[in-house]
């Protein structure tokens, strides 16, 4: 072997830092053949140097309290940086890229908060800046869109994003818990942070949304036009009304091109249980895109934990190492991408699920279907359900599945049913896929 190894400079050694360097130990061998030269990690940067980790620190890495010297070492070709937040990795990434390194990272936030700024010096500098591990961890949907399906109009691209909301609502569905014992299981089992908001607000899901709008269409999404719901609203009752309907509820970030517009949001949805994305469980992700070439595919795996995550991260270093002398950071000839032409949320179109909690008289229903109706929206179905060991309840739930509508038109039935008298609690309404 003649070659130089690639050299790494690694900022971070938690949960993904140490799956990285488990997996360049255990597969050295291997990742040397796939690439005609060894990876080596050349300085470490911690927090914490003297904290007990699972993991040893890589041999021969040059330990530095500073990530930032990072950037500065002439023996780093290849900045990686996984520490997480958006200053110090900010201030990492910016001066890696500025000092004409290669940057790979797994920062969903930094990226889609300020991915603007940091690709627009990438391509100044003719660096790549690659980031597989920052949309579900493991699966690889960053390589899929931008070189694999590069040839199709992508059509849609829907997914199940977080796996710690997917993990909340799978327990919520399956064992009946309410949304704070499930959130209570996730944190035990170490998916969800002691401060889970990112998460269970469908903020994570709308980073990774942003990042897989510029990828399929070439544009550059801002997160302030994302339309976000999380999943903190969803109650035992309306997964069990969903059942009735023979659909789950999923936390699902979807985008796609209607008359020319990017539509997108991300917001908890029934799915009808003969879905494919309705049968991923648990902690796993799964991405599915439609292109107008190669119709519908779907990648599945686990969107988060050490290695899975780090096995994308490897994945972008090991490419870099072959294409680094012209990195393909957007899959577009033009590296700073045109701004996207957004559908206005209030023209978005999808069936419907309401539950309006009203009494229980004549003229109700009626009523209820009336003010749908006034707004162009057409009933499906509807539910009313007695509850058979309370028949003197006054107040009953009575829920619709509709066919597509409007957004505007749904608040305008919304707005015009909350002024009736009988309606006794905040009506609840739910996109269906
Ligand atoms: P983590 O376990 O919290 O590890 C962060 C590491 O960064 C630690 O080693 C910490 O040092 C180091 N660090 C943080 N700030 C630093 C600073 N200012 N200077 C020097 N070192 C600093 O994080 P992680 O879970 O591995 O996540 C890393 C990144 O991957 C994040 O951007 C995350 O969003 C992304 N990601 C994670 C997963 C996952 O499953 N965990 C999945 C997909 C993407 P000490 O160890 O000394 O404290
Ligand atoms: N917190 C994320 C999730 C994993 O629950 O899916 C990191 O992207």
């Amino acid at each position: 072997m003649s070659q130089l190894p690639v050299r790494l400079g690694l900022a971070g050694f938690g949960t993904v830092g140490q799956g990285l360097a488990s997996i360049l130990t255990e597969n050295a061998g291997w990742i040397t053949r796939r690439l005609g030269r060894e990876v080596k990690v050349m300085a470490l940067a911690v927090r914490d140097r003297t904290k007990a980790r699972p993991v040893p620190f890589p041999a021969g890495a040059r330990l530095v309290d500073d990530p930032r010297e990072l950037a500065r070492d002439p023996d780093v070709d290849i900045v990686v940086e996984l520490m997480g937040g958006q200053t110090m990795a900010h201030e990492l990434v910016l001066s890696a890229l500025e000092a004409g390194k290669h940057v790979v990272t797994a920062n969903k936030a930094l990226l889609a908060e300020r991915g603007s700024e940091l690709f627009a010096v990438a391509e100044r500098q003719g660096v790549g800046l690659y980031y597989e591990a920052s949309i579900c961890g493991g699966i690889p949907i960053v390589q899929t869109l931008k070189e694999s399906l590069a040839g199709n109009h992508i059509l849609d691209v829907t997914g199940i994003l977080n796996g710690t909301s997917n993990f909340i609502l799978s327990r919520m569905t399956s064992k009946g818990l309410s949304y704070e014992a499930a959130l209570k299981k996730a944190q035990k089992k170490g998916y969800a942070e002691a401060d889970p908001t990112l998460d269970v607000e469908g903020v994570d899901a709308a980073h990774k949304l942003a990042l897989l709008i510029r990828l399929a269409y070439g544009r550059d999404y801002s997160l302030s036009d994302l339309p976000v719901t999380g999943i903190t609203g969803v109650t035992p009752l309306d997964i069990a009304y969903a059942k009735e309907f023979g659909c789950r509820i999923k936390l699902i970030g979807k985008a796609s091109m209607v008359e020319g517009k990017i539509s997108a949001g991300v917001h908890p949805m029934l799915l009808a249980d003969s879905y494919l994305l309705a049968q991923v469980h648990g902690a796993f992700n799964a991405v599915r895109v439609t292109g107008d070439a190669v119709g519908s595919i779907m990648l599945y795996g686990q969107g988060a934990g050490g290695r899975p995550t780090a096995s994308a991260v490897l994945a972008d270093i090991m490419a870099l190492a072959r294409d680094g002398a012209a990195p393909n950071n957007t899959g577009f000839p033009e590296k700073i991408l045109p701004p996207a032409d957004v559908l206005s949320a209030d023209q978005e179109v999808s069936k419907r699920y309401f539950r309006f909690s009203v009494e229980d008289r004549p003229g109700v229903l009626a009523a209820l279907s009336g003010a749908m109706g006034a707004a162009g929206i057409s009933i499906y179905q509807v539910l009313q359900k007695a509850d058979p060991d309370c028949p003197d309840e006054t107040v009953v739930p009575i829920v619709f599945m509709t066919h597509h509508a409007r957004q505007r038109d749904v608040l305008a039935a919304l707005a015009k049913i909350r002024t009736y008298p009988f309606v006794k609690a905040e009506p609840v309404h739910l996109r269906v896929l």
